[in-house]
């Protein structure tokens, strides 16, 4: 497995993070059966959020619920839980940074997760409202509490992360943004800069180069969406020429288009960690053999024109 260094101690972690958005699918055996596996191959980092499954904490409760029926587990693993996002009693989700709602909402996560602390500890969603200065508040007693090891946001631009650390005593360790063959375009607008109207559009303010320039590890969540979760684009009739052509770099390598979709993200030399989504093992495993392979600069650019984005 191949890892990722994190933070000013850079920490190494497993490139290959268990993404838990649909474990409310699963029941706790099968949800052991998925972590144990993953140990296996090589990670141990699990993240998931206050908002997966509904009602509000239910895969949170899974997840504890399984540490509970297998003592030992939780100590085994890198825990990530995200905050911020939050529901009305109609289940519409909206933002809250507040101090107060933070820490309300950490130890609910603690307390479904059966757990005194988690390792990593995000943002969820940028807030319109927050103040900086209270979320840093925020993350200092959940520090100064034990209750969280390390600290991240997600989906936040570079201004974003420099307002928050002008205050935080923490150090921001990473950030989570989506990427995939078919939603690349925080990596194709520097190369359309200055020439193409669409994808020179810069909408997350070059947080690629920012993120390396600061070490924040980004972790590319949705691996093997379009879209905004609109769906797997893996054998979709829409995106045939890049399954065509994702299928001619596996057949070089003699792995699975699966595999190259994940391998094809950790080539990016700015997003050392992929968040993986499926409830399937063998799957999983696949996306795990993408820590085995470093594509081309042919192959890589091969699968990038092929999903049409624009080179000169
Ligand atoms: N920070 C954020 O804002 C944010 C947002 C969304 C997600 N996340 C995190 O990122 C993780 C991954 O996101 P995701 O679940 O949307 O991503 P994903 O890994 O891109 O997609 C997984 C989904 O695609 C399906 N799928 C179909 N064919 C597949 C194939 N060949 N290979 C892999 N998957 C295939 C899976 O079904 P099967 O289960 O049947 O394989 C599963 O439903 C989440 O679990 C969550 O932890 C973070």
């Amino acid at each position: 497995m191949k890892t990722a260094l994190v933070g000013p101690n850079k920490n190494p972690l497993p490139a290959i993070v268990v993404g838990t958005m649909h474990y409310d699918e699963l029941n706790t055996k099968e949800v052991c059966e998925r972590i144990n596996y993953a140990m296996e191959l090589g990670t141990n980092y699990v993240d998931t959020a206050n908002c997966y499954g509904k009602p509000e904490g239910l895969v949170e409760s899974i997840l504890g619920k399984t540490f509970e029926e297998n003592p030992g587990l939780r100590d085994q693993i890198v825990l990530q839980s995200k905050g911020g996002i939050t529901f009305y009693p109609d289940g519409r989700p909206y933002h809250n940074y507040s101090k107060e709602h933070l820490m309300k909402t950490l130890d609910a996560s603690l307390s479904r997760l059966k757990t005194d602390h988690l390792d990593y500890f995000l943002l969820h969603r940028a807030d319109a409202l927050w103040e900086p200065e209270e979320v840093a508040d925020a993350f200092d007693t959940m520090k100064k509490q034990g209750k969280v090891l390390h600290f991240g946001v997600s989906n936040e631009v570079p201004y974003g992360i420099e307002l928050l650390k002008k205050y935080c005593t923490v150090p921001i360790e990473l950030t989570q943004m989506q990427f995939s063959i078919a939603h690349a375009d925080m990596c194709v607008q520097p190369i359309a800069t200055n020439n193409h109207d669409f994808y020179a559009v810069d909408r997350d303010g070059g947080i690629m180069n920012y993120c390396r320039l600061n070490d924040v590890t980004i972790q590319a969540w949705s691996p093997f969406q379009y879209g905004f979760i609109e769906g797997c684009f893996m054998d979709h009739p829409d995106y045939k020429e890049v399954n065509d052509a994702m299928q001619a770099v596996a057949d070089i390598y003699g792995v699975s288009k699966t595999t190259i979709a994940v391998a094809w993200i950790l080539r990016h030399p700015a997003v050392p960690q992929v968040v993986i989504g499926t409830t399937k093992m063998k799957r999983f495993a696949e996306c795990c053999a993408a820590c085995d392979i470093k594509l081309t600069y042919e192959d890589w650019y091969n699968i990038y024109l092929a999903a049409g984005y624009p080179i000169m």
